[in-house]
């Protein structure tokens, strides 16, 4: 049967104190709202509704590019009423699963188990807590079945012993739903229209409600405020170090890694204390990362070594190749295999040839270098003139001398030497050497000045 999804994220969420909306906040490097989307993503559904209120214009923002139908909730009246402003969007043959904008952590798994337990039409995701307060307690009869939901600032003494509570998270017919949600009313203690007086009906109209519980108590855990949030981001964090060191991976302390996108691995990486990967990244085998390094969006061969406090971005690293420590690689650099960049050496939209080395203290920006140069400690591509940017071509072989200045437009021939100190503004052909220096004067009547009396 085909599948909707509506997400509800109206809510403010003022325990974060912040001036974006709750959903806005990130786990992970993700939106929590985006996070939701992903994960109902992947049951394929044919629509997903996002109903959505407080914070309406960066909401927009974030989703004016995509599919996801828009919703809007101008007051907040209750989950049952937040439904029923999806409901004229819904094909009523369909499924309608429901989620919420700040439980950013349920597995696909958890949720298709959920859907298949809906085939009479209603199934729901419980828990069972040591501490229900604050949750809608399940009410079911002597034989099992669920009869009913009572919110805890509605249920008796007797009822608010009970540990088997709602989640919210629910998969029910589309009809269902048509004709339940018209009929409910705000008449409780809060005034609102609970989305959850839906489980009575069905139960006095004899609709059986299965219901499933997740793998993992976090899945199901919303945030409200800036703990709730950290809490599960560690979560999540240890959750992924102990997926990738199932895989074989090595990390020194998976309390101190941080994966905020994607990472592939092949075997025997190994990653250092205080890593931060984002993005898409993808490591070869037998690399290792030094302590505190922050690499994103990056493509990094067999056999690299990155050593400790080096930042990598949008970047192509090939195999045996060394950076750092406390090297820089900017957007758009490509380390050919064998390549090594040192210390305070800052890369940007540059190629460095095989086996080419740029070890101490420079910069190379908009720059070819063929393979097996050799670049001077304190090397500076002058790439820009205040207006443009320039290109510098160094070919193999070259020797750029400590210290120069390679003013762009300008090309280094194959195998030429550019002595030290020399500030560079006309091509090199091959094999040559230039030097673009004062000449060195040794003056022998010079006196140091003395101090007056
Ligand atoms: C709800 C459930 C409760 C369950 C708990 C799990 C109801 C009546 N109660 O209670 O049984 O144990 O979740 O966390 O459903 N929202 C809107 N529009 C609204 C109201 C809420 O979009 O008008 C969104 C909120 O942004 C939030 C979610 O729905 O993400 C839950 O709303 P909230 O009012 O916090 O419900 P709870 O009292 O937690
Ligand atoms: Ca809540």
């Amino acid at each position: 049967m085909a599948l909707e999804v509506i997400i509800l994220a109206a809510g403010k969420g003022t325990r974060m104190k912040s001036a974006l909306p709750k959903v806005l906040h990130t786990l992970a490097g993700e939106t929590l709202i985006e996070r939701v989307v992903h994960i109902a993503q992947q049951l394929q559904p044919v629509k997903i509704h996002l109903v959505y209120g407080h914070g309406a214009e960066l909401i927009k923002k974030v989703f004016s590019n995509s599919s996801v139908n828009l919703v809007e909730q101008a007051e907040q009246k209750g989950t049952g009423h937040a439904v029923a402003q999806a409901l004229p969007h819904i094909d009523t043959n369909n499924q309608i699963v429901v989620l919420y904008g700040d439980v950013p952590l349920l597995t696909v798994n958890t949720l298709q188990n959920l859907i298949s337990k809906a085939e009479h039409g209603f199934s729901l995701l419980t828990v069972n807590l040591e501490h229900p307060q604050g949750y809608g307690r399940i009410i079911r009869d002597i034989d099992g079945h669920i009869k009913a939901i009572v919110e805890h600032k509605d249920a008796t003494e007797i009822q608010q012993h009970i540990k088997e509570v709602n989640t919210g998270v629910m998969c029910v017919k589309g009809a269902l739903l048509a004709k339940w949600l018209p009929a409910l009313s705000a008449d409780n203690s809060q005034g609102e229209y609970y989305l959850t007086d839906i489980v009575a009906m069905a139960s006095n109209e004899n609709i059986p409600i299965a219901s499933d519980q997740p793998k993992h108590v976090f899945e199901v855990e919303g945030i409200n405020d800036r703990n709730q949030l950290a809490k599960l981001e560690r979560i999540y964090q240890h959750h992924q170090a102990e997926k990738l060191m199932v895989e074989g991976v090595t990390l020194m302390d998976p309390a101190r890694f941080d994966l905020r996108g994607k990472l592939s691995t092949g075997s025997d990486v190994s990653i250092d204390i205080n890593v931060i990967i984002e993005g898409h990244v993808t490591l070869g085998n037998g690399v290792s990362i030094g302590p505190n390094c922050v690499i994103k969006n990056a493509t990094i061969g067999d056999n690299v070594h990155i050593y400790a406090n080096s930042l990598i971005e949008d970047s192509v690293i090939e195999a045996e190749c060394t950076v750092g420590p406390f090297a820089r690689l900017r957007p758009k650099t490509h380390l050919k295999p064998g390549a090594k960049v040192g210390n305070f050496v800052e890369v940007k939209k540059s190629t460095i040839g095989v086996g080419s080395k740029v070890n101490h203290l420079s910069y190379i920006g908009d720059t070819t270098i063929g393979s097996h140069a050799n670049i001077g400690a304190g090397t500076i591509t002058c790439n820009y003139d205040g207006v443009n940017k320039f290109q510098t071509e160094i070919a193999d072989g070259a020797f750029i001398g400590s210290n120069s200045s390679l003013i762009a437009p300008v090309k280094i021939g194959k195998n030429a030497t550019v002595g030290a100190g020399s500030a560079i503004n006309k091509d090199v052909p091959d094999g040559m050497l230039s030097v673009g220096r004062g000449k060195q004067v040794n003056i022998d009547t010079w006196q140091r000045p003395v101090k007056k009396p």
